[in-house]
C-alpha cells in the first residue's frame, strides 16, 4: 500500500480492540492515555463516532478523585509489564495508577470543532466536559497542592518520557531495589538497544512499589515520592488543554467553572515562565527536591511554544536553538540535544524523533512566527514516516524507523498532517 495516509487509516483500524485503540500490538496490548488523545483527533479525519468512542473509552478508567490513568486494561494481556497485578489498584476496569501528559481536553475540543453531526458532538460533548474539567482540578490539587503554578511529576512514565536524560540525575537517587519481581516483556518485542536500560526499570518499579504502598493516595504519593519534576512538557500540554478546557467551557460550563480554569491558566502561565534556562537557551525541567534546574536540553523544553502563551523573545531564543540542532542531525526533531554527552538516537527517549512531539511543536512554532522552521519540521516528519513506515520512533540521525512498527498514534499524526 503506497497511499500513506491509507495506510494510517488501516493501521487505526487494526489497532482497534472494540472502541479503544491500542498504541501497537504486542508491545502496549492496552489503551493508553496521551496515546488514545493523539488518536481520536487522527480518528477524527475519517471517523468521527469512532473517534469520540476513544475518548469515551478512555473516561472509562477515571477514577472518583478525577484522576485519568496512563493505562487502562481492558482486556487481559500477558505481553506487557508492569501488568494490573503490579499496580494493584481498585478500579473498574482496571488502571494504573498514574497520570500521563493530559492532552485529552485539547484533543476532545479539537474533534468537537470538527464534527460534521453537530447534534451528536452536543450531547457527547456534554458528557465528556465535566470529566475534562475534574480531571484538570485533579492536577491542581494532587500535584500542585502548594499552587506554585507547576504540577509535579512522581514518575518518569507520567511525563510520557520514559528515560530522558532530563531524569537521569533526579532518577540517580531512586533505590534500583524492588519487592515486585521486574520480568520485563518489552525487551522481547523489541531490540534492547531502543529501550530503557534494566537499571532504568528497576527505578521505574521502585516508585511504583512505593506508591502501592501509599495506597494511591495522592497526597502520600506527593510526600513519600523520591523522585518530584516540574517538566516543561506536561506543564505546557496541560496549560494548552487548559485553554482548550476554557473554550469549551463557555459553551458547557457555567461563570464559575470559566473562572476558575483562567486562574489555573494564570498558574500555569507563570509558573512555566520560570523554568526558562539561559544556559540550555530553553526551558528545562525543575528538580523539585532540591529546587534546582536541570540543563539538560530536550524536545519537551520547545512545548511551552505550543501553549501559545510564552515570551516572545524566549521563543525566537527556542527556535534559534532548534536551528543549532538542525545542524547536527539530518532529520528534526531529536529527544534530546544532539551535541549533549547523554544523546543516543536510537534509544527511545534519549534521542529519536517521535512524531507527537513534532506536531505540537510545529504548531507552536507557527504561533511564535517561525513558520519556515514549522513547515521544516513537519515535512521532516511526513518524510520519515512516508520512507520507513509508521514506526514508534526513528533515528534522526539517519531516519531508521525503531520501537514498535505500525505505531497508531504515528499513524493519526499522518493523517492530521493531511
Ligand atoms: C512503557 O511501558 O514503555 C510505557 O512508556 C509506559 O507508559
Amino acid at each position: 500500500m503506497t497511499d500513506p495516509l491509507a495506510r494510517a487509516r488501516a493501521i487505526l483500524r487494526a489497532n482497534d480492540r472494540g472502541g479503544y485503540t491500542v498504541p501497537a500490538a504486542r508491545l502496549y496490548p492496552f489503551q493508553w492515555n496521551w496515546d488514545s488523545a493523539f488518536v481520536a483527533m487522527g480518528l477524527s479525519t475519517f471517523d468521527e463516532t469512532r473517534a469520540w468512542r476513544e475518548i469515551e473509552r478512555l473516561l472509562e478508567g477515571q477514577w472518583d478523585d478525577g484522576l485519568i490513568p496512563q493505562i487502562v486494561f481492558h482486556a487481559p494481556s500477558d505481553d506487557y509489564f508492569p501488568g494490573l497485578e503490579v499496580w494493584g489498584t481498585t478500579h473498574t476496569p482496571p488502571t494504573s495508577g498514574i497520570p500521563q501528559p493530559p492532552v485529552l481536553a485539547t484533543a476532545a475540543r479539537r474533534v468537537f470543532d470538527t464534527a460534521t453531526d453537530e447534534d451528536d458532538a452536543e450531547a457527547r460533548m456534554a458528557a465528556i466536559y465535566p470529566a475534562l474539567l475534574r480531571n484538570h482540578r485533579w492536577w491542581q490539587r494532587a500535584r500542585d497542592p502548594l499552587r506554585t503554578g507547576l504540577v509535579a511529576t512522581l514518575h518518569p512514565w507520567e511525563t510520557g518520557m520514559d528515560n530522558s536524560p532530563a531524569w537521569d540525575r533526579a532518577m540517580a537517587r531512586v533505590p534500583t531495589d524492588t519487592t515486585t519481581k521486574v520480568r520485563r516483556r518489552d525487551t522481547l518485542h523489541i531490540d534492547p538497544a531502543m529501550r530503557p536500560r534494566t537499571e532504568d526499570y528497576r527505578r521505574f518499579i521502585h516508585l511504583v512499589d512505593c506508591f502501592r504502598d501509599a495506597g494511591w493516595d495522592p497526597a502520600r504519593m506527593f510526600a513519600v515520592s523520591p523522585f518530584r519534576i516540574a517538566d516543561p512538557g506536561t506543564n505546557s500540554i496541560l496549560l494548552r488543554a487548559e485553554q482548550d478546557l476554557l473554550a469549551l467551557s463557555q459553551r458547557f460550563g457555567t461563570p464559575a467553572e470559566q473562572h476558575e480554569t483562567a486562574a489555573r491558566i494564570a498558574g500555569l502561565r507563570a509558573g512555566i515562565a520560570t523554568l526558562w534556562n539561559d544556559a540550555a537557551d530553553l526551558w528545562t525541567a525543575r528538580d523539585l527536591i532540591d529546587g534546582t534546574p536541570i540543563d539538560v536540553g530536550t524536545s519537551a523544553g520547545l512545548l511551552p511554544l505550543y501553549t501559545h502563551a510564552a515570551d516572545a523573545e524566549k521563543s525566537r531564543r527556542a527556535a534559534a536553538t532548534l536551528t543549532r540542532w538542525a545542524g547536527n542531525v539530518r532529520f528534526l526533531v531529536p529527544s534530546a540535544d544532539p551535541t549533549h554527552t547523554a544523546f543516543e538516537p536510537l534509544r527511545y527517549w534519549r534521542g529519536p524523533v517521535w512524531a507527537v512531539v513534532n506536531w505540537m511543536i510545529a504548531d507552536g512554532l507557527d504561533w511564535a512566527g517561525q513558520p519556515a522552521l514549522a513547515a521544516h519540521v513537519r515535512a521532516d516528519t511526513a518524510a520519515l514516516i512516508d520512507t520507513a513506515g509508521p514506526w514508534e520512533y526513528f533515528d534522526p540521525t539517519d531516519g531508521k524507523g525503531a520501537g514498535g512498527a505500525d505505531f497508531s498514534w504515528t499513524a493519526a499524526i499522518r493523517l492530521l498532517l493531511g
